[in-house]
């Protein structure tokens, strides 16, 4: 008897690890937003870094989460991300409570994020870079040309423009670099996209590509959350801002209400009993 013949070809029921369970795998509430967080909480010691925050990201949103320095943004992002551990509130991914306990926990729950201070390696190249991690093999070797192949189709889809893939990231400019940061956490096909601060080091035309570049990601449906200090990158690209002040949430407003002088005053609390 041959043992392949003795197991059911297909029994119409698929294994899945659900760690690596994919959206299409779960039972996703469509009507629940992408992301909300309530009551969100962060202490270091004696330093309440989060004291209370709430978020809420819809499919294809582009949120700005703006506040001072210092105000907790990229730890509550963090948090979102899986890389620190919150001590209070809640975090619901499409309507369902999860608490990470790892990056690779958020990873399977479709979250992606480029972080702050950014996360490549200089010494590899453009196509390394993008497949960091997960680089194309067979069995123990690296399929190099089909890297590089790869790789190129996802700067072609997303619209960066490098000379090669094969040149190191140590040789692009800033903008570049943030392009293909952005191209490697989008190219896994999150729904949510979290870039801290992609726009805080580049020129004009760097800008440009870089705001694109998020249209084009929010276009395909991903719920995009972007923090940025460049009050004028937000009216070009955002639907709705989120401003937190000391560790909280203080306002939540659609991106057509406002103005750069009232926006301003909404994060320096002028006027408010806060400030
Ligand atoms: N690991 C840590 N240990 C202790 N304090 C921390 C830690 N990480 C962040 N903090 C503190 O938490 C506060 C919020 O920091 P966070 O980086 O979240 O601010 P931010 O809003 O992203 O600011 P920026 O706009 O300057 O990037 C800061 O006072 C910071 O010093
Ligand atoms: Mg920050």
């Amino acid at each position: 008897m041959t043992t392949p013949d003795a197991i059911p070809a297909t029994t119409g029921a698929s294994v899945t690890d659900p760690t690596r369970a994919s959206s299409s795998d779960r039972r996703d509430d469509t009507t629940a937003p992408l992301v909300d967080l309530r009551g969100i909480r962060k202490s270091y010691g004696a330093v309440d870094v989060l004291r209370g925050v709430d978020l809420t990201l819809a499919r294809g949103e582009v949120l700005g989460l703006v506040g001072d320095n210092g105000a907790g943004k990229s730890t509550l992002m963090k948090v979102l991300a899986g890389s620190v551990q919150h001590d209070g509130g809640a975090i619901r991914i499409k309507g369902e409570e999860v608490r990470f306990h790892s990056p690779s926990d958020a990873q399977a729950r479709d979250i992606g994020i480029v972080y702050q201070d950014l996360a490549l390696c200089d010494s590899l190249n453009v196509a390394a870079n993008l497949f960091l991690g997960r680089e194309p093999r067979v069995g123990p070797f690296l399929r190099i040309g089909r890297m590089h192949e790869e790789a190129t189709s996802v700067l072609r889809e997303f619209g960066v423009r490098v000379t090669s893939t094969h040149q190191l990231i140590s040789q692009l400019s800033g903008g570049q670099r943030q392009s293909v940061a952005i191209a490697r956490a989008a190219s896994v096909d999150p729904d949510i996209l979290i870039l801290d601060e992609p726009t805080a080091a580049l020129a004009v035309t760097e800008v440009e590509s870089v705001l694109r570049l998020i249209k084009e990601v929010a276009a395909r449906g991903v719920g995009v959350i972007l923090i940025t200090h460049r009050l004028q990158d937000l009216f070009r690209v955002c639907d709705r801002i989120t401003v937190m002040y000391e560790g909280r949430s203080v306002d939540d407003a659609r991106i057509d209400d406002l103005t750069i002088e009232s926006l301003v005053g909404m994060i320096t609390r002028e006027g408010s009993a806060a400030a």
